[in-house]
């Protein structure tokens, strides 16, 4: 009698072992996935930009950029000219247009931190966040 309620809690505490284990194994996956894209939204494309924007700079200077698709367009050509930017394909290039102009752009977005201070402040324009660099 005895022996058989010390295997049961034996049991009981190699289930609960494992369930807690199991526990910060997902907190740590869930981490991990989020500091993976750097700020950057986690949308179609975001990979791409990842590896092909984040070398040189951190993503920083990106997440603090908003722009018209045009010159997003042209700060990837200026970056190509005169930063170092490698040549990117067809595809890629327009994945990464695609993602900055989606995530990054100029938008009525109310979403975006432009439209909340605004909202919030009504001095917004002369209200500078400090540089991420
Ligand atoms: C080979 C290095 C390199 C890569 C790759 C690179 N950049 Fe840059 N980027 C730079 C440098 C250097 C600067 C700073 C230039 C300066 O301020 O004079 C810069 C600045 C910027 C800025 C700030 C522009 C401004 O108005 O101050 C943005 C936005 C930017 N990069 C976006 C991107 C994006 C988007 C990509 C990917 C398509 C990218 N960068 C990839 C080197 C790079």
């Amino acid at each position: 009698m005895f022996i058989l309620n010390r295997l049961r809690i034996e049991k009981l505490f190699f289930v609960l072992t494992i369930v807690v284990v199991a526990f910060f194994l997902r907190l740590n996956a869930l981490a991990k996935e989020k500091n993976n894209y750097h700020g950057l939204s986690p949308v179609l494309g975001v990979e791409l930009v990842v590896k092909n924007c984040t070398v040189c700079h951190s993503a920083d200077i990106i997440v603090e950029n908003h722009m018209s698709r045009k010159a997003w367009d042209k700060t990837i050509t200026w970056m190509q000219k005169e930063q170092g930017l490698w040549k990117l394909n067809k595809e890629v290039r327009k994945i990464i247009l695609d993602y900055l102009s989606k995530t990054q752009g100029i938008t009525n977005n109310k979403f975006s931190g432009q439209a909340i201070r605004k909202n919030s402040n009504q001095m917004y324009e002369f209200d500078y966040r400090p540089n991420p660099l």
